[in-house]
């Protein structure tokens, strides 16, 4: 405590780097509009109607190599500080080492989060302080915009896209949560809080909560009920890729390229199976995309994604 808040909490490290620039720029800004407002007075004073200062000629200090150097400097200025805020934007954009996942989906008009252990909220999200939180977005409707004033940070929530949110944050304390993209009638009540907790109450919390399915499981349900199983299974007379160990491994495309199978591409594989077909597949899935809801396709994803842990622990 003791330090001074301009105008909110700064809750995460990006508060404190977004809080200095803002200040920076406003002392930068500030000092150039003093000079030229005192400038501004003086020549008013100085050539007012009826002085005798002289007009007809530029002063002696006055040269082209003056103007070079204010000009230059000028630009110079200008470059610091794009070099200045571009490299805190990077910082921010850099994935940390070890962070913790936490998947959210927006849709008119809630945020739903959804704990690694498969635990449910809706217009609250409770992490644990001292931790990197990487918040996993995806939108069931149209474009919502995770918006945390107090750590700075604001992230849109597009429909058929995955975009990410990461912050630390040492600072336990309950913050506002907004929807920040309109988002339909009910947008203005898109709002929640999100609840910092030391790491203890954190864990105390989570056993608290009613028994979600965990997503694993609740993706194996699903895999079956789907009908994924159908054909992606062991005795299926259809020819699918088989889908144990998949995830994470080199996937090799008829149109010859190669990519990784992450959380991205499971899901476009689900959505789009038309889009990118695995060599030596016919095109022959058809989209899923409509007949699964956000929270759905994370539940799949997750237990695709377990299908790889079994297999690589060779
Ligand atoms: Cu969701 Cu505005």
């Amino acid at each position: 405590m003791g330090e001074v808040e301009l105008v909110l909490p700064a809750a995460t490290s990006a508060a404190v780097s977004t809080d200095g620039k803002l200040v920076g720029l406003l002392v930068i800004s500030g000092l150039i509009t003093l000079l030229v407002a005192s400038l501004l007075g003086l020549f008013a004073v100085r050539f007012r109607r009826g002085s005798k200062a002289g007009r007809s000629r530029l002063p002696n200090w006055f040269s082209r190599e003056l103007e070079t150097v204010w000009t230059l400097a000028t630009v110079g200025l200008f470059v610091a500080i794009f070099a200045w805020a571009a490299s805190q934007d990077f910082a921010l954009a850099v994935p940390p080492a070890r962070s913790m996942e936490i998947h959210v989906v927006g849709k008119q008009w809630m945020w739903k989060a959804e704990h690694p252990g498969g635990q449910r909220e809706i217009n609250e999200l409770h992490v644990p302080a001292g931790e990197t939180i990487e918040l996993v977005l995806n939108s069931q409707d149209v474009i919502h915009s995770f918006y945390v004033p107090a750590f700075r940070l604001k992230q849109d929530v597009v429909p058929g896209h995955t975009t990410r949110m990461r912050f630390h944050t040492e600072k336990t304390g309950t913050y506002r949560l907004f929807c920040a993209e309109y988002c339909g009638t009910q947008h203005s009540a898109m709002i929640g809080r999100v609840v910092v907790m030391a790491k203890e109450d954190y864990a105390d919390w989570l056993t608290r909560q009613p028994e979600g399915d965990d997503l694993e499981e609740d993706g194996k349900k699903l895999f079956v009920s789907k009908g994924c199983a159908g054909c992606h299974y062991g005795s299926s007379q259809v020819r699918a890729p088989r889908l144990a160990g998949v995830y994470g491994s080199k996937v090799p495309l008829s149109d010859g390229r190669v990519v990784t199978a992450d959380d991205d591409y499971v899901r476009d594989s689900i959505l789009q199976p038309k889009r990118d077909v695995v060599a030596g597949f016919a095109p022959i899935m058809p989209s899923f995309a409509g007949a699964l809801t956000e929270g759905e396709l994370v539940s799949l994803t997750a237990y695709i994604r377990s299908l790889a842990v079994t297999e690589t622990a060779r």
